[in-house]
């Protein structure tokens, strides 16, 4: 069986674009039958305040609690994120999947943040009252692979957790995931 050799900053890719294995968007099809958490990752600082939507985070460890967020180097919070150092994971609730949208891309920064009242917690990241979860972090270490940067976010603040139900993306639209609700079956049981 071959193997492939680790991704890393040094080299992001291990095969060359126009010899890659699996297309892009067979790729990005695939990917869109998993259903995935939506957060909106936020920033704030000497960069700039700036967000988006993401779905690309995932736990990493919790000694000491982190996690990994990836961004795209395109994206128009790039720039911010870098140079601030932190963000805050806001995990949404069904209610707030307008937001989603509004943080997805080709909304003026301004116009997204307008959509809600905001708070903070630790770093000055702002963070969304009636989020599932919000997760402060400083960013703790990073790598580059293909058109993203994996960034590796230490949590350092937590806010109280909300009690919406649970928002998630698949099929390229939003989904609602019922939290706290007993299935009849569990509690006939
Ligand atoms: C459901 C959903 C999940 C997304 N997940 C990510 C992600 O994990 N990482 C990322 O860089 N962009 C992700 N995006 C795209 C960004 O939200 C945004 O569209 C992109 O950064 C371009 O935005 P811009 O107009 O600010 O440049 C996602 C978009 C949606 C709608």
């Amino acid at each position: 069986m071959s193997q492939t050799r680790p991704s890393d900053a040094a080299h992001p890719s291990s095969v060359e674009a126009d010899t890659l294995p699996v297309e892009a968007d067979a790729f990005r099809g695939a990917m869109a039958r998993v259903a995935g958490a939506v957060h909106l990752v936020t920033t704030d600082g000497p960069g700039g305040r700036a967000g988006f939507t993401a779905s690309a985070v995932c736990s990493v460890s919790d000694g000491p609690p982190t996690l990994l967020v990836c961004i795209n180097r395109s994206s128009s919070a790039y720039a911010a994120v870098s140079a601030n150092d932190v963000l805050c994971v806001n995990t949404l609730a069904a209610e707030q999947s307008e937001i989603a949208a509004a943080f997805g891309g080709r909304t003026p920064m301004e116009t997204r943040f307008a959509a809600a009242t905001w708070t903070t917690l630790v770093t000055g990241a702002p963070a969304l009252p009636g989020a599932l979860s919000a997760f402060d972090c400083r960013i703790v270490g990073r790598h580059a692979v293909g058109t993203h940067d994996v960034l590796y976010c230490e949590v350092v603040g937590l806010a109280e957790p909300g009690d919406g139900h649970g928002l998630v993306y698949a099929d390229r639209r939003y989904h609602t995931v019922p939290l706290g609700v007993v299935a009849p079956r569990e509690a006939a049981a």
